[in-house]
């Protein structure tokens, strides 16, 4: 018996289950333990576990039989349905999906197989599975996609916020396969009548972020007193949601969220990267005080910007306010505190993160960047990114 067949043995039967797609990420894990802790029901966890996927976010779960966990490709459109007609779940919530802009840049690939092929053949199994139900199981089945507001493009600072007919003007490659699978999932409801949904939400932060994403990585590289590359002029803006804020969304969504909607969601937190790291390098001096690196903000450096980087982002959540009656119940500041301190009380978990391939990632994507001023306590940049 493989791993996979032991842990879906795990199941419980009773009330339906939710079908999971990437819920061993840092959204997914936070939407599945949140669910699991909320007795939402049972949950059916599809994960590829790459770099990004880690069993480690799941630990709190182990051995709770309404979890159960399918180490599995979403591509694999025999497992999807096989996992549909055995679990019938009420609702497939799909979060799998390479998720780093950077890496998009120097490797897209996976982006277009998992993002675009991986949501198809999720659609197809998924329409197949709900042609199959009948009456009041066919009734409450909802398709649940999870976006970014990258498929909106850049604003310039006086542009009002990104609102629900904000026109698709994707720029990187990993904004242009989500807005592709966006579109996908659009005309699965369209053309199909299958009852999908989606949201489109601006950047998450909180516990289990893979530290190759702004905030994690920033935290991380001031502990150990590497440099904190900020990219161009570090004036980018992004609008930030703490992740727990992001689930209960999504969670409203599945509750009242109407079919073939779509629903943005954000913090209305708009900062620049600059203010960001700022405020993290406070945070630790405060939380840290015996550190040799303080005032952490000495470690700040200039490197070069992300090729097409996006200037601001601004989401606009009021249908989601007004409609579901839904509101963030963090603020940026308490958001990034609980976050700095998560960090601080779960050092194992990012020592298990960042081992060998996490290395040869920052090399690849630092190593190249030109560093102004040289140094860092005598140190290059170069050097201490290693
Ligand atoms: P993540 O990179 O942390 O996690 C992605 C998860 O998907 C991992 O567990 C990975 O193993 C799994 N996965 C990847 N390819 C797979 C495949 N082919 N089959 C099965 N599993 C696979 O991503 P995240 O930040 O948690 O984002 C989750 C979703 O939310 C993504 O769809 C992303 O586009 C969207 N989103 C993220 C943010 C954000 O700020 N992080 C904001 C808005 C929307
Ligand atoms: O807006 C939602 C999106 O937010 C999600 O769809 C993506 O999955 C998620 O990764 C995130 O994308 P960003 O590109 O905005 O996030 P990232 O953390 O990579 O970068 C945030 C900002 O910080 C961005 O302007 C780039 C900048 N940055 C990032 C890193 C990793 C730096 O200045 N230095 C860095 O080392």
């Amino acid at each position: 018996m493989s791993s996979n067949q032991k842990t879906e043995t795990q199941a419980t039967r009773g009330a339906a289950p939710i079908l999971v797609t990437g819920g061993a990420g840092f959204i997914g894990s936070n939407f599945v333990l949140d669910w699991l802790a909320s007795g939402n029901g049972p949950v059916v966890n599809l994960d590829k576990l790459t770099y990004a996927g880690n069993l480690a976010n799941l630990a709190s779960v182990e051995g709770n039989s309404a979890h159960t966990f399918v180490h599995g490709d979403i591509c694999d459109g025999a497992l999807v349905a096989r996992l549909l007609a055995e679990y019938r779940p009420r609702a497939v919530v799909h979060f799998a999906a390479e998720s780093h802009v950077d890496r998009s840049i120097s490797g897209p690939e996976a982006f277009l197989r998992t993002n675009i092929d991986g949501t198809f053949k999720l659609l197809q199994a998924a329409r197949g599975y709900y042609e199959s139900l009948a009456g009041e199981e066919r009734e409450r089945f909802r398709f649940l996609h999870v976006s970014t507001d990258e498929v909106y493009g850049t604003l310039s600072p006086d542009d009002p916020a990104f609102h629900e007919e904000t026109p698709y003007a994707p720029n990187s490659p990993y904004a242009a396969s989500k807005a592709a699978s966006d579109h996908l999932v659009r005309a699965w409801v369209h053309t199909y009548g299958l009852p999908a949904i989606i949201t489109n939400c601006s950047n998450n932060y909180g516990p289990f972020q893979f530290p190759e994403k702004l905030i994690p990585l920033m935290v991380s590289n001031a502990l150990q007193g590497k440099a904190l590359p900020i990219y161009g002029d570090g004036r980018q803006v992004r609008d930030w949601l703490y992740v727990i804020d992001h689930c209960r969304a999504l969670q409203t969504v599945l509750k009242r969220g109407r079919v073939g909607e779509t629903y943005n969601v954000g913090g209305g937190n708009q900062r620049n990267n600059l203010e960001v790291v700022r405020t993290l390098c406070a945070l630790l001096d405060e939380l840290v005080p015996e550190s040799k690196f303080r005032p952490h903000q000495q470690l700040v450096k200039y490197v070069t910007d992300r090729p097409g980087h996006d200037r601001r982002y601004a989401i606009d959540a009021r249908k989601l306010e007004t409609e579901l009656d839904w509101h963030a119940q963090e603020s940026f500041e308490t958001g990034l505190r609980k976050t700095v301190e998560w960090y601080l009380a779960n050092s194992a978990w990012v020592e298990g993160v960042t081992s060998g391939a996490y290395q040869q990632w920052v090399a690849q994507n630092y190593g190249n960047r030109g560093v102004e001023p040289a140094t860092v306590q005598g140190t290059t940049t170069k050097e201490v990114l290693r």
